[in-house]
């Protein structure tokens, strides 16, 4: 694993994704400032200053694309709550794979496959994290509630610290995850897991369904009850 730090750029996950070929597998591309970072659903990941995390970690797993691939976020917010108990707080994962605490978010995970000639170049692995912020900036954060582990524990939180563990964390399993895709964090994720058996209302595309978030599948997928009777989905966003 090598890490790359960069004082500024506009996404690491852009950067990562323009200069994919230049980079080994496991590779992370770390910043003190993101100029234009992105999130899911094309909406903007704030910067709040340099003591916070933005990281991407870039990833060759092969050149066909497995389903696998698709659960690495899933598998990174299960991990990103290991680390995050390490500091004394009760971390929560709400479907797909936002992190929260105290049902505040406090990081997001933004995937991208990188194709050419329908060959698969690599996965940038996208992750931000609120460490070190200011009550203000982050209730300035638009469409969720937002919070930072300093704010959570009191304490200044050591940006590098967290990045190692963090990619200590998540290279562990790495490999057995890619074979063994979701069932191998499927018990640790649901025990993470927010409003599991409860009536939701999902962003799905352009449509809002609501239903009874009814089970979490194998692969990862939601199930909801709704009106037209049980429903899977594999892409949105909980409102
Ligand atoms: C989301 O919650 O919508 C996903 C946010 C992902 C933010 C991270 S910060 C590092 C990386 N670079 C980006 O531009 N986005 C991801």
């Amino acid at each position: 694993m090598k890490k790359i730090h960069l004082e500024e750029v506009n996404s690491t996950n852009t950067y990562a994704k323009e200069n994919i070929e230049k980079f080994d597998d496991k590779t992370i591309i770390y910043t003190d400032r993101q100029t234009a970072g992105r999130g899911r659903f094309t909406r903007k990941w704030v910067d709040l200053g340099s003591r916070n995390l933005y990281m991407t970690i870039i990833l060759h797993p092969g050149e066909k694309f497995n389903e696998n691939f698709s659960n690495l976020t899933q598998y990174l917010s299960v991990k990103t709550c290991k680390v995050l108990e390490e500091y004394g707080v009760k971390p929560q994962i709400k479907w797909p794979n936002d992190n929260l605490v105290n049902n505040k978010k406090i990081s997001g995970i933004l995937s991208e496959a990188v194709f050419r000639s329908g060959k698969l170049l690599g996965i940038v692995l996208g992750i931000g994290v609120n460490l070190n912020a200011n009550l203000e900036d982050v209730k300035a954060i638009p469409d969720r509630i937002a919070t930072s582990l300093n704010l959570e524990t009191n304490k200044e939180i050591n940006r590098d610290e967290f990045l190692d563990k963090l990619a200590k964390t998540f290279f562990e399993d790495y490999d057995n995850f890619l074979r063994n895709g979701f069932k191998q964090i499927k018990e640790e994720y649901k025990n993470y897991l927010v409003l599991l058996g409860e009536k939701i209302t999902l962003q799905h595309l352009s449509q809002k369904v609501t239903g009874i978030f009814s089970s979490i599948n194998d692969d990862g997928t939601i199930t909801l009850l709704t009106e037209k009777g049980e429903e899977i989905f594999s892409i949105g966003d909980i409102l």
